[in-house]
């Protein structure tokens, strides 16, 4: 197996930050200061940073993204909802990379995955949009045959595989996890042979790594909760570190 790459989306970082400082201007002390926890994990063996600009920004807000894009050696991965006001902001600030998921006010976490076929062309658009400003796109997309095509159609080079319903079975319910890494594998198997780069995330932990990160073709993995959650015990550069070590 080849290395899998690790991206480390430190949203939550930022929820405990705003956990006291929402609705009010963020002063330039607040803390924890997201740009140093994203330089901690980076030093951990992060190959990028996740950071989810929210419609609500419920999280991370705009002010953060010059910080972590000025982060030496700092692959930044944008996710954010298939909108124009959202593919504006990326073009203007140019982040190596951009993911596009579904949004809702509603849910506490990304759902499920971007109906990519059942908007193909404004899902298009906004790939091209993004692409022609040097960002590469991902889809967060459910591992479904039809979303696998039409990332292809839509022109994306990369689709993130929505892990979460696996996740959530796994150690749980051991048909439904086996039934859902069935449906990943098939669609990474579909989506390389597409000649589209395999990426996943959602839900992995400590615990299911070392399981998820055998799928084939994956590049790379996003994780965010678990490492947040595990760096309040250890930091952020040890829980990093040891999300590497479970990767291999
Ligand atoms: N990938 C995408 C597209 C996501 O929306 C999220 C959650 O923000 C993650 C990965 C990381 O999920 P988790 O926080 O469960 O590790």
């Amino acid at each position: 197996m080849s290395r899998v790459r690790l991206g480390v989306n430190v949203d939550h970082a930022a929820t405990v930050r705003q956990a006291r400082y929402r609705g009010e201007h963020l002063s330039p002390h607040a803390e924890p200061d997201l740009a140093a926890f994203a330089a901690e994990a980076m030093a951990g063996g992060a190959d990028g940073i996740t950071v989810h600009l929210r419609e609500d920004r419920r999280h991370l807000q705009d002010s953060d993204l010059p910080a972590l894009m000025a982060l030496p050696g700092c692959r930044l991965n944008l996710e954010m909802a298939c909108t124009g006001e959202m593919a504006e902001l990326a073009a203007r600030l140019r982040p190596a990379a951009a993911c596009l998921v579904p949004e809702s006010r509603a849910e506490v976490t990304t759902e499920g995955g971007l109906d990519a076929s059942g908007q193909l062309a404004r899902v298009r658009a906004t790939t091209a949009a993004l692409a022609a400003a040097g960002i590469e796109v991902s889809l967060f997309i459910d591992p479904v045959p039809a979303q696998v095509e039409a990332a292809r159609a839509a022109g994306a080079p990369v689709i993130e595989l929505h892990t979460g319903r696996w996740a959530r079975a796994f150690g749980v319910d051991a048909a439904t996890a086996a039934a859902e890494l069935a449906r990943l594998e098939s669609a990474a198997r579909q989506a390389s042979a597409l000649g589209l780069v395999v990426n996943a995330g959602h839900g992995v932990n400590y615990r299911n790594a070392r399981v998820i990160r055998g799928l084939p073709f994956l590049n790379e993995l996003n994780i965010g909760h678990s490492i947040v959650a595990r760096s309040l015990l250890v930091g952020a550069r040890a829980a990093v570190g040891e999300m590497r070590a479970a990767l291999g």
